[in-house]
């Protein structure tokens, strides 16, 4: 007897058919239907570029939602989608990944990551990129919101900070409800570099980035650690120095190396984290670009900073002590998101 007949002989029905008791195989297995799973948490995430695409790969390996892809190009979510689908037999894990070109596929997700929007190339900075996002970013704002109201936007396009305050006012929802991702992945870059310095494990490092997704970023070395001790204890100041260099030049780096786009492993593990503290309320704080209202002495600006995420999002914005040199770094970092926020019309 075969393994089905045999589990249709205990259940007393037919394999493939609902059973006169009423058990049908939906109480065996979760087969990949088309029909998604309404217990399960659902994402939306727009732009299937290197970094969105990534992004749901490392959603459904943690089988942490369902996924929707959204991209304006015709067939690149659907293929992506079905192939990270076929990929989930093998992976052992059961959620639902489509791709599409239509909002109406996004409706009622728990979470929407825009990635959409231009990448940058060797030479270009993030701000090179400010006009062509803004009018992406204006645009499927908009579309996921009225797919999903009740939707938590993590907002990824760049230049990041600029373009989250972009989603803030396109939206014209609660600063808790709009997150912008930098700092995870800026501190995950300053994490490995102190790793390495020192052959130590990941897991034993913390590290904090303030202020924006650029150039004028502020690595804190000062609340950085290497299981528990700072790190300032451990690496000689001019060499932290360098690693604070190496770390805000972070992304410039890789787009070195890839000639042709940015990074995305990182980035997209470092949106997949916020993800996870959201949908598992977990209230981890994390570094995020969070809209200030007087907090660290700024009004009105995403600027990167300690944040704690849960189920409803931002759930509070942690104030750390700074030094007057920390402080005025913070400034003149603030000072250039507000720059290009003018340019836009969003300051
Ligand atoms: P990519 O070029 O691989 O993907 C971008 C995708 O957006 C493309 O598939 C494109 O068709 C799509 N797109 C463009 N307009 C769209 C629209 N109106 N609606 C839906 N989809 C649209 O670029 P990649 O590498 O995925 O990067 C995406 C963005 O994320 C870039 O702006 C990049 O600079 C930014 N980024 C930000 C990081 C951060 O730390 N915040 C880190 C890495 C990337
Ligand atoms: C990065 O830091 C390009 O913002 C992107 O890799």
């Amino acid at each position: 007897m075969g393994v089905y007949q045999h589990l249709a002989t205990i259940f007393g029905h037919t394999a493939g058919l609902s059973s006169s008791t009423g058990i049908s195989w939906m109480c065996l297995a979760h087969p990949p239907t088309k029909e998604r799973n309404i217990m399960r948490k659902k994402v939306t995430i727009v732009g299937a570029g290197n970094v969105g695409a990534t992004a749901a790969h490392w959603i459904a390996s943690k089988e942490l939602a369902d996924v929707v892809l959204i991209d304006v190009i015709d067939g690149v979510p659907q293929g992506k989608g079905l192939d990270l689908l076929e990929s989930l037999p093998i992976e052992k894990r059961d959620v639902s990944v489509i791709g599409t070109n239509d909002y109406a596929d996004t409706a009622n997700s728990d979470i929407v990551v825009i990635t959409a929007g231009i990448a940058r190339k060797p030479g270009m900075s993030r701000d090179d990129l400010l006009n062509t996002n803004f009018n992406i970013m204006s645009d499927v704002a908009g579309k996921a919101l009225a797919a999903s109201p009740n939707a938590i936007f993590i907002i990824v396009s760049n230049p990041l900070d600029a373009m989250a305050q972009t989603a803030f006012k396109k939206l014209g929802l609660p600063r808790e409800r709009v997150i912008g991702m930098a700092g995870v992945l800026d501190s995950a870059r300053f994490r490995t570099f102190i790793a390495q310095e020192l052959n130590v494990s990941v897991e034993n490092v913390t590290a904090f980035v303030l202020g924006g997704h650029g150039d004028t970023m502020v690595p804190l070395s000062r609340y950085s650690t290497v299981a528990g001790i700072p790190i300032t204890e451990l690496i000689p100041a001019d060499r932290l120095k360098e690693l604070e260099t190496r770390t805000a030049n972070g992304g410039a780096e890789i787009v070195k190396y890839l000639k042709t786009g940015s990074a995305y492993y990182a980035p997209s593990a470092a949106a997949v984290e916020m993800v996870e503290a959201i949908l598992k309320d977990k209230k981890k704080i994390l570094p995020c670009a969070a809209y200030l209202q007087g907090e660290y002495g700024i009004k009105g600006l995403y600027v990167g900073v300690p944040c704690k995420l849960g189920a409803k999002g931002l759930e509070q914005i942690i104030e750390i002590k700074l030094t007057a040199d920390e402080q005025t770094a913070l400034n003149k970092s603030a000072d250039a998101v507000k720059e290009l926020c003018t340019v836009i019309g969003v300051a």
